[in-house]
């Protein structure tokens, strides 16, 4: 029997080059696989066709929209996962719901081989075949431009020769990966990192130094959550899109960082993603009113580690499972309201409310309800100081000889 290859298909010019460049180079039967992580542009059926037409023998399309919402998205809200403080691992979570289609297509086609169109000097290569490895570790993994050869100017005019039916004309300066959850774009002109981006490179966004009227906008959550919009339910994948449109239209959530890669390169990398960070902007509030105050010290340190294994590819590690169970701990209280206004780039809080808040105003006021008992302050510093006041004595001591 041929061998089969389940290839992770775009749609694009280097995939779709490389469903028949990995044929002439294997011999093996390519099955491409699209799969809907709210990246928006062609629809699914599109993109079937289009594999089709370039030579694969079936095409795979899931919408795993919802699913990637749910699953992906959502715990990198818990976690409030910035990698290096910055970067919503917008491509990073991205990567192993592919995978899980993938691995599922290998199985329904009988395909030993799994296919992507990464370069060798990424993340996304090592994200990619380590979750290969862990779901699927009978299957092989290739990748035509890193193991075959496909260069860009090679993929052009192999399109042109076969005449497969993509565009090769059209010429962008970028490499972009984009899904629901948020934008990257890099190479090109960015790669001198004195150079600041152009507005060309935007598309989730709206300039900030332009904004229309602020937008004033709640946010309801239950167990971290978002639940509802202004008092309107809506699904988590809801949730994301509405408030990429309202915080796009503000110019939330533009990221311009050299970030450390995986393999070793710092690289320069524009981000968007406007509903992300303003969602994390209203959970990390919510939780400063929720969580107690030792637990929200130690998720901080948590949720930074969850993301270097997020960004390195350690999606299905056992450190990061048990890393989620403290983080889905941490959230049981993380409900109620955070009321916010986008204006000009930024996402303020200046609202919340919440049945299970740690907030108590009585202990917190200085006006008439006082019930924080001052005089207990004094035994209190007189304790916390004693340690580090022995060890000063002893030090004073010591230089005194
Ligand atoms: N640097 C980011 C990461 O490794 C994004 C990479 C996405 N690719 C791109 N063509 N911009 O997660």
């Amino acid at each position: 029997m041929t061998e089969r290859i389940v290839l992770a298909y775009s749609g694009g010019l280097d995939t779709s080059v490389a469903i028949g460049w990995i044929g002439e180079a294997t011999g093996a039967e390519v099955i491409a696989v699209a799969v809907d992580v709210g990246q928006g542009g062609e629809s699914l059926e599109t993109i079937r066709q289009r594999a089709l037409g370039c030579g694969a023998v079936e095409a795979y399309v899931a919408d795993a929209s919802d699913e990637f919402a749910n699953e992906y998205c959502m715990p990198t809200l818990k976690a409030n996962g910035l990698y290096q403080g910055h970067y919503p691992l917008v491509s990073a979570i991205s990567r192993p719901v592919i995978v899980k289609h993938l691995v599922k297509a290998a199985r329904e086609f009988g395909a030993t081989t799994v296919a992507h169109g990464c370069t060798g000097k990424g993340n996304d290569q090592v994200r990619f075949e380590v979750g290969i490895q862990t779901l699927g570790p009978d299957l092989k993994c290739i990748a035509p431009v890193r193991d075959l050869a496909l260069t860009r100017d090679k993929a052009i005019a192999f399109a042109e020769e076969k005449g497969l039916p993509i565009e090769t004309t059209k010429k962008n300066p970028y490499s972009i990966d984009q899904n629901v959850w948020g934008r990257a774009v890099e190479t090109g002109y960015l790669e001198d990192i004195w150079n600041g981006p152009t507005k060309d490179i935007y598309d989730y966004t709206a300039t900030p130094e332009f904004p229309p009227a602020p937008d004033e906008v709640i946010i309801s959550f239950e167990a971290g959550i978002p639940v509802a919009i202004d008092g309107v339910k809506v699904t988590p994948l809801q949730a994301i899109k509405e408030l990429n449109r309202r915080a796009g239209a503000q110019g939330v959530g533009r990221i311009d960082v050299v970030e450390d890669r995986l393999v070793g390169i710092k690289s320069r990398e524009i981000y968007e993603a406007p509903g992300a960070m303003a969602l994390i902007t209203a959970h990390k509030h919510l939780e400063d009113i929720t969580v107690e105050r030792e637990q929200a010290r130690f998720k901080a340190t948590v949720g930074q580690r969850w993301s270097e294994l997020v960004y390195d590819g350690q999606w299905f590690s056992p450190l990061k499972r048990s890393l989620e169970a403290f983080i889905e701990d941490t959230q049981k209280y993380v409900s109620g309201d955070i009321r916010m206004t986008l204006h000009g780039g930024q996402a303020v809080v200046n609202g919340r409310r919440s049945d299970t808040s740690l907030y108590d105003f009585n202990l917190a006021t200085y006006d008439t309800g006082d019930t924080f008992d001052q005089s207990q302050a004094k035994g209190f510093i007189e304790l916390w100081g004693m340690s580090a006041k022995v060890a000063s004595g002893r030090d004073i001591r010591v230089a005194g000889k």
